[in-house]
């Protein structure tokens, strides 16, 4: 259970030991504290013996491991994928005398079938009764029906779950949370791959849109695997309307969520009022591809971390319509407040941080505004290296500025781990009119990009044979008039 290998993330959330996969359970209660359940195999550094791992947080980066919240029956029965909600009102009867009940809903997974139960905490989420009357919900017969994420919507619960090998997401009303009533599909759209799985339909902040009615959108989240564009699992989503019983996505339009290849599962956490501008989601920073292969099992006992803590809304007006921004949620929390190295007018040359000092986190923030894409040479570009001193092992990546401007990431030169689905080049292209702006965050093995204020976010795990501990960015090409601001922070672990 050490946080100090050469590989173990040191502000991401990952668990002490053993396998972790899907975020589950996601909710804020009342008193502030995020809790994090987690797919857990506490038996193996593979996904197998599924369980639900539990932590919490004050602010998403300082975790407090807590005691597994639910395991199965037995060894043929596993608790696969679900959400949790707050029954403040008491509907569902199982909290007499408390407005904190906490239910949580998963899938009981099983060989011949997968069906819907429940289980009840009367101690805000630290340990859970299974409901005696589960299933609630089964059709029979089905071994691919799962991931059931439920929310308040005004007068009653709603249940979105997964029909995995038909590409639709069942919609389900209920008063009390235990007795659903079918109310409509949501079908093909976007992307199918091979499974849909993992849904959730949240209502999302708009940009600028102050929180009032119309200034919300709902969004359709759903994970895709295998079959995803990059190979293996990815997310995509659609922005819509939704009236309590059916959701209309806004166009037909298939809007990939990360162009990395390290994104799945995403969920967003119960109990965040639109109001405030944003909702948060936290991925699962691994693919089905080779999720059971990477080093740091064998090597280090544990397998899989989390993506950061997203900060989430819609934007409009992009060049698609509606997209879904992802950015560090609260970063500053653990930030070093001053740059290693910084320069707000680096001009056509290069900057170097020297990192070898810190944890091995750290983040890398480029703005570039006064861009003139009318008289920009062909050659312009803003690159980066991200090193070791020891191997020279690195991650490379950049965008070539235009006004289709190509954005990439490489980590081929990254030798730790060999996979022939560990493929090492990555790149996505968005529209630059005056500014460029993107933030990576590094942090041992896993590295996220976010771009664009958001609109465009990837995230990487590699496995160096020495930790990286160098950056380099420099510009060239750009136009005079143009104004590059470059700055490199540490970041602070957060494990004990
Ligand atoms: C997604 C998923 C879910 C399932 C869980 C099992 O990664 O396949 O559909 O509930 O993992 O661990």
């Amino acid at each position: 259970g050490s946080y100090d290998g050469k590989w173990r993330p040191q502000l991401h959330f990952s668990a002490p030991r053993g396998f972790i996969n899907d975020p589950n359970g996601m909710y804020l209660d009342a008193t502030g504290t995020y809790h994090l359940y987690y797919q857990y195999n506490p038996l193996d550094t593979i996904a197998g013996t599924q369980h639900w791992g539990h932590a919490t947080s004050q602010d998403l980066y300082n975790w407090t491991n807590q005691p597994i919240a639910l395991a199965p029956n037995n060894a043929s029965s596993f608790i696969f994928s679900g959400s949790a909600v707050v029954d403040v009102n008491n509907t569902s009867g199982f909290f007499p005398n408390q407005t904190n009940g906490v239910i949580a809903f998963y899938t009981i997974a099983q060989p011949t079938e997968q069906t819907q139960g429940l289980a009840y905490s009367h101690d805000n989420g630290q340990s859970f009764i299974k409901y005696p009357g589960n299933p609630i919900l089964r059709i029979p017969g089905d071994v691919n029906f799962r991931d059931p994420k439920v929310f308040w919507y005004e007068h009653h619960w709603v249940m979105v779950v997964s029909y995995v090998l038909e590409f639709t997401v069942g919609i389900y009303t209920s008063p009390n949370a235990i007795t659903w009533t079918f109310a409509s599909n949501f079908t093909p759209h976007g992307l199918t791959g091979n499974q849909w799985e993992c849904p959730n339909l949240v209502e999302m902040p708009v940009e600028g849109g102050g929180g009032g009615e119309d200034e919300t959108m709902w969004l359709m989240y759903i994970s895709v695997q295998p079959g995803a564009p990059l190979g293996g699992s990815i997310g995509q989503y659609y922005p819509g309307r939704f009236n309590g019983t059916h959701f209309e996505a806004v166009d037909a339009v298939a809007r990939i969520a990360d162009w990395g290849k390290d994104n799945y599962a995403s969920q967003f956490f119960y109990g965040i009022d639109v109001a405030t501008g944003e909702q948060i989601s936290v991925g699962w920073a691994s693919n089905w591809q080779y999720t059971n292969y990477v080093p740091t099992g064998p090597a280090e006992g544990w397998q899989s971390v989390m993506t950061l803590p997203r900060t989430n809304y819609l934007r409009n007006a992009t060049r698609l319509g509606y997209t879904l921004v992802s950015l560090p949620h609260n970063i500053d929390v653990v930030r070093a407040s001053a740059p290693v190295v910084g320069n707000t007018s680096l001009g056509n040359s290069t900057l170097r941080a020297d990192l070898a000092d810190g944890d091995g986190a750290f983040l890398l923030d480029v703005n570039v505004t006064g861009i003139n894409t009318t008289v920009l040479s062909s050659s312009a570009s803003v690159n980066f290296t991200i090193s070791s001193s020891k191997s020279r092992e690195s991650i490379t990546g950049g965008t070539l500025v235009a006004t289709d401007s190509t954005q990439w990431i490489d980590r081929r030169n990254i030798r730790g781990w060999d996979h022939p689905f560990n493929t090492g080049r990555f790149s996505t292209s968005f529209v630059v009119t005056n500014s460029l702006d993107f933030q990576v965050v590094v942090d041992r093995s896993i590295v996220e990009m976010f771009s664009q204020r958001g609109e465009r976010s990837a995230t990487l795990v590699y496995y160096p044979e020495e930790l990286l501990d160098t950056v380099q960015v420099g510009t060239k090409g750009m136009n005079s008039g143009a104004r590059v601001s470059v700055a490199v922070y540490q970041l602070r672990r957060t494990w004990p």
